[in-house]
């Protein structure tokens, strides 16, 4: 080394304008997905306890919301939906007037320019909250993973009849890309996408959302159908899995804890690959935030840059707003 001129990191930090040229990794507003809650209503904003500035919205304001993010840059949203009864068939998920299905085709008649993608799950339509269809038993119940496709593909199906530009199942069973894949195609959706939550841990991280979209499971819990948080290589197989079945973008969630699955499943299949910055990563950075203990600011864009780092393509985050005005006043 020592015949070599001494290299020497910091010339390259010495100005704003050297540090940003040399810069790997950038934040761009074009990146974000905000996701939504809708239920039927009207002027309803139902705030969410453990999630500040989040809320169940009626249609009308679901407009509202999303046209203020639209207008920051935010290109997308990602739809969850509270329906006003619950069964044990997820009857609501795949109604043709079902609160998503409103909602759809209200957003893309106001807003046409809005990319607009539905989560597709039965838990929020389940009256036990859980994924799939449940046989009960003396343990509490088992999940029936391939009765359940048929709902999942129904559901993903109504979603795209309602104007749906992309559906992600999150639900975790078994061969869903596949059945959902193959229903789209039937009824000629061909060109919808799918974005599948392929890397889906069971994870405590997700309580605070559970309380949004009012989907706890009444009984056990969700361990037979998402993933070890201990387990890599499994986490590897489903996304393989999934890509096999037709998914067209893989996600990994939750985000900040799992950059190492996210690292890992961008190397191998070099596929579109979705972070989702789940409800607890937001909570605690609002909750530390609140009480001046952390820069709220600083900590987000820190996170989601470690995500784009970590082989993001695209960050779902409930601050996809705020982080969008905050990229503009940089
Ligand atoms: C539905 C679903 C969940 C989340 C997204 N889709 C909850 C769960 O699996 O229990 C979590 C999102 C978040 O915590 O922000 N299956």
């Amino acid at each position: 080394m020592g015949q070599f001129p001494a290299y020497r990191p910091r010339r390259l930090r010495q100005s704003a304008v050297l540090r940003q040229l040399v810069r790997q990794t950038r934040l761009d507003v074009t990146q974000l997905v905000l996701p939504l809650f809708v239920r039927s209503g009207r002027k309803l904003r139902r705030p969410i306890a453990a999630m500040p500035g989040v809320f169940q919205l009626s249609p009308d304001e679901l407009i509202g919301e999303a046209s203020r993010a639209h207008q920051l840059g935010v290109p997308a949203v990602l739809l969850f939906g509270i329906p006003e009864t619950k069964d044990a068939k997820a009857s609501g998920a795949y109604a043709a007037n079902g609160i998503v299905q409103q909602a759809v085709r209200l957003l893309k008649k106001e807003l046409p320019q809005l990319l607009v993608i539905t989560d597709v799950c039965l838990c929020e339509y389940m009256q036990h909250g859980h994924c799939g269809i449940v046989q009960r038993d003396k343990s509490g119940g088992r999940i029936l993973n391939d009765p359940t496709l048929k709902l999942l593909a129904r559901t993903a199906a109504s979603h795209a009849q309602a104007g749906a530009d992309m559906v992600a199942p999150s639900d975790m069973m078994d061969g869903r890309v596949r059945a959902i894949r193959t229903e789209l195609d039937r009824l000629g959706f061909t060109e919808t996408p799918i974005m599948s939550y392929a890397a889906k841990f069971a994870s405590a991280f997700y309580g605070p959302f559970r309380e949004a979209a009012e989907s706890a499971p009444k009984f056990g819990n969700r361990r037979s159908y998402q993933l070890d948080p201990a387990n890599a290589a499994e986490a590897l197989r489903e996304v393989a899995l999934d890509i096999q079945e037709g998914a067209d973008i893989v996600m990994v969630k939750p985000a900040l804890p799992y950059l190492d699955i996210l690292y890992r499943v961008k190397t191998e299949f070099g596929y579109p690959t979705a972070a989702y910055a789940v409800s607890a990563e937001y909570s605690m950075t609002k909750a530390a935030g609140a009480n001046g203990w952390i820069d709220e600011r600083a900590i987000t864009l820190e996170s989601l840059l470690a995500m784009r780092r970590a082989g993001a393509d695209i960050l779902i985050t409930y601050a996809a707003a705020e982080v969008a005005q905050w990229l503009k006043a940089q």
